[in-house]
């Protein structure tokens, strides 16, 4: 049987480019693929007079072909314009990879979502989203669809996670039904945070849990 992956992909897999934690990022984001509930992180940093990543960073939970995509995004994007990284797909970190099995395109979908969402985070934060669209509860829980509930490895709002969404003059009120003092309350609550603070018309974010 020939073995699925190519030699790049094995040898980004071995020794991944850019990863880690960026302290302090302009942008971050942790995304799940709703096909495997893996998940990855990505954190950049921007230089405001080019608008370029200045440096970017990615921890990957996920398998090979995530870290190997993982590794060859955060290459393509170094330097590049928001603008042009965004534009980076999941075929063109396959095809740089040397191409994955049809199996694994979801691992690189789930990378490139991961650039993606910390570059709208980067904009997000700083304004420079030119579409302002009022938040609505759709919205809410659009995003936290993106947020995956660690003991299943779903989303929040598939498992249930989430009881209830209210927007009131600007603050915006989730409550979760997870206890208080479960060990992932924590990271749920940072996930949805991240998710829903930076939209622009919303001045308060209230995370609550069952008891
Ligand atoms: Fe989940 Fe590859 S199987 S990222």
């Amino acid at each position: 049987m020939r073995f699925p992956y190519s030699e790049t992909v094995l040898e980004h897999f071995r020794h991944p480019r850019n990863v880690g934690k960026i302290e302090n990022p302009d942008g971050k984001a942790t995304e799940g693929s709703p096909a495997c509930g893996d998940m990855v992180a990505v954190y950049i940093k921007v230089d405001p007079k080019t608008n370029t990543i200045a440096d970017i960073k990615f921890e990957s939970y996920g398998c090979a072909s995530n870290i190997a995509t993982g590794s060859i995004i955060t290459e393509l994007a170094k330097g590049k314009t928001l603008d042009e990284a965004k534009n980076i797909s999941w075929k063109e970190a396959s095809e740089a990879l040397g191409g994955l099995p049809k199996l694994k395109v979801h691992c690189s979908v789930l990378a490139v979502e991961g650039l993606r969402s910390a570059i709208q985070n980067y904009e997000e934060r700083h304004g420079l989203v030119k579409e302002q669209k009022p938040t609505t509860v759709e919205v809410v829980r659009q995003r936290l669809k993106k947020v995956i509930n660690p003991l299943t490895g779903l989303n929040v709002v598939r498992t249930n996670l989430v009881k209830d969404i209210e927007i009131k003059d600007g603050t915006v009120r989730v409550l979760v039904d997870v206890p208080q003092d479960h060990q992932f309350a924590h990271a749920i609550k940072e996930d949805i945070t991240e998710r829903i603070e930076p939209l622009w018309d919303v001045k308060k974010l209230v995370v609550e849990f069952t008891e």
